[in-house]
Order: C-alpha cells, then sequence, then structure tokens
C-alpha cells in the first residue's frame, strides 16, 4: 500500500461518500440533501471534508448548475464500485445470518387465521428463501407452545400475562356483536348489554381469547353468558347464528369475504376494542428471520390486513349487515 491512498482512507468517511454519491447522481446539493434527510449546510460541510482529504476540488459550479471536475468523476467511478461492492457483501451477510435462508415459524390463535396467512405470503415473497411455517390453534394452545419455546414469533389477541414475553401490538382487533338476519335486536340502537346477553349465546370454547375478553367485559358489568352452545370454530359459530341458533360475539376479522345471513347488533359498549400483538418469551434471542418478519409487522401489517378487508367487512357487507339484511 503506498502512503497517499493510507491517507485518504483515513481522512474520508463513508458518509461522505455517500452524499458526494446522491449529488453526483442526483445533479443537485439540495436534492441530495432532501434524499438523505440531510440539511444543506451539513452536505456542503460534508463535501468540503471530502474534497480537503482527496486534496482536489470534486465539483464546479457553471451558471447554476454545478458539474464533477475531472477529480469528481474518478471519484464517483470508484464509489460505485465500493458501493456495489458493499451492496454484494450485504447480501452474503444476510445470506450467512438467514434471511435468503432461514426459517421461520408462526404460531398463532386461531381467529389470526383470517389475516395471518396473508402477512406470511407477503412475507414469503419478499424474503423467498425464508422456509416458513404457520400453525393455528386456540390461545391456551399456542400459550403452551410458547412456554415449551416451540415457535420463532406467536400471534395473540392479548399478550400472555402467565410468562414474561415481549409483545407489540400491529393491528387493530374490534369484536363485533352477531345476530342472524331478522332478530329482535337487528336494526335497534344502542342495545343495552344486559339484554343482548339475554338471548340464547353461541360461543366460543373456554381456551379461546376471545371467550375470555368478553367475559372480562361481562364480569365488569356483573353480567353472565347464557350459552346455549359451545363450538371451537369461528366460521361453525358464524353458520349457527345465520341459522337463528343465538347470537354471538365475534372478531370483525371473521368476517372477511361476507358474513351472509348474519347482521351486526349495535351493543352499548361494542365493539370491544383490542389488538393483536406479536410475542416472543422475554430473553429469546430472534433469528434474523423473525426479527425482519417482526419488522415487516410492525411497519406493513395493518396496511396488508386492511387491504384484505380483515380489518373491517367490505363496504357492500357492511350496508346489508347495518339494515339487518343477508347479502
Ligand atoms: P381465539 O383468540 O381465536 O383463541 O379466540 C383470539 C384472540 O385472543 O383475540
Amino acid at each position: 500500500m503506498d502512503q497517499p491512498r493510507l491517507g485518504l482512507r483515513r481522512h474520508m468517511s463513508l458518509r461522505q461518500l455517500e452524499v458526494f454519491e446522491a449529488i453526483a447522481r442526483l445533479g443537485s446539493f439540495t436534492r441530495a440533501a432532501h434524499a438523505l434527510h440531510l440539511t444543506q449546510p451539513t452536505v456542503s460541510m460534508q463535501i468540503k471534508k471530502l474534497s480537503d482529504a482527496v486534496g482536489l476540488p470534486l465539483f464546479e459550479q457553471v451558471g447554476k448548475r454545478i458539474y464533477l471536475t475531472e477529480a469528481g468523476q474518478a471519484l464517483h467511478a470508484s464509489c460505485r464500485e465500493m458501493f456495489d461492492t458493499l451492496d454484494r457483501f450485504e447480501m452474503t451477510a444476510a445470506n450467512m445470518m438467514g434471511l435468503t435462508q432461514g426459517r421461520l415459524r408462526l404460531a398463532v390463535v386461531t381467529t389470526a387465521k383470517y389475516f395471518a396467512p396473508r402477512l406470511l405470503g407477503g412475507f414469503c415473497e419478499r424474503f423467498p428463501g425464508v422456509d416458513a411455517s404457520l400453525k393455528v390453534t386456540n390461545r391456551e394452545r399456542v400459550l403452551e407452545r410458547l412456554q415449551e419455546n416451540q415457535d420463532d414469533l406467536y400471534i395473540f389477541g392479548q399478550p400472555p400475562a402467565e410468562v414474561e414475553v415481549e409483545a407489540v401490538s400491529f393491528l387493530r382487533n374490534p369484536l363485533v356483536a352477531l345476530g342472524p338476519v331478522g332478530h329482535p335486536l337487528a336494526g335497534r340502537a344502542r342495545v343495552p348489554l344486559a339484554e343482548f346477553v339475554g338471548y340464547p349465546f353461541l360461543a366460543r370454547e373456554p381456551g379461546s381469547g376471545t371467550r375470555r375478553a368478553l367475559e372480562r367485559v361481562l364480569n365488569e358489568h356483573g353480567l353472565e353468558l347464557n350459552v346455549r352452545m359451545e363450538l371451537g370454530s369461528n366460521e361453525a359459530i358464524k353458520q349457527s347464528v345465520a341459522a337463528g341458533m343465538g347470537v354471538s360475539v365475534l372478531s370483525q376479522h371473521t368476517l372477511v369475504g361476507g358474513a351472509h345471513d348474519v347482521c351486526l347488533l349495535d351493543v352499548e359498549g361494542f365493539p370491544i376494542e383490542r389488538q393483536w400483538y406479536v410475542v416472543y418469551p422475554k430473553g429469546k434471542q430472534l433469528s434474523v428471520a423473525a426479527r425482519a418478519f417482526q419488522d415487516y409487522l410492525l411497519a406493513e401489517g395493518s396496511q396488508i390486513a386492511d387491504a384484505a378487508g380483515t380489518a373491517r367487512p367490505n363496504p357492500r357487507d357492511r350496508k346489508a349487515l347495518r339494515r339487518g339484511k343477508a347479502k
């Protein structure tokens, strides 16, 4: 290595080169400052330091335009090579860390099946090398899996209190009151909670998070469910409500794709506002794929789930539901 190159490396920084490359590419200090979220004085200062390190001017101004000097052009070519090399290294490192070859094991509570496959699908499209698996079961079982550390990440409607966990919310999960079309409460406004729970109720199984959330609200009001039948599936409940067997409370996500022959009931205290949480045991070292999936959920989860119409019934259904009519 000869001395001058060593000196240059010691005095210039990657950040300066990044700023320089942006100006050369965008043809303007202002546009580069904007693109890099920097102030213009910061950009000018970085370029001044870089020219000082190189020992030659890098830009020249003719009229209102700026041009690369000969030294600037040579540096620009070197910069592009360096950044390409760094990009390739980044890919190699990601490979090593598992983003292109990793594994993601996700376990979710029953109701999350209405949006979790779509979220996972979007993620796998972006990272085709990640081998993903999805386990869907009720809250109690998902909790067991978490306690046994069987998966990378979990989705719950309520972070478990039984274990120390890290939990972050990423999506709304409103619980709505449902009845069959033509039910005496259909079309009435602000039905008292006590009146609603006086009707035969189709309940999720005791291990269900939906059921727990509802029972908590009822407990606060000193009320109890009048359970006519217990069913372990949201779909079975919807069908039974439609068949006129009773009323129920389900996550609004279950109405995706239409809710035939059921209508939303306007009951006091509804919708019960909840959130979906991405959860993992405290202290667990997340894999790169798991961390990337968590970031993706937080950044884009609600948008992707909403695009599927899962956070609310689609407008046509909503109108029919409001009028208490089937589609
Ligand atoms: P569940 O859980 O599907 O077991 O009812 C959903 C939730 O906790 O919201």
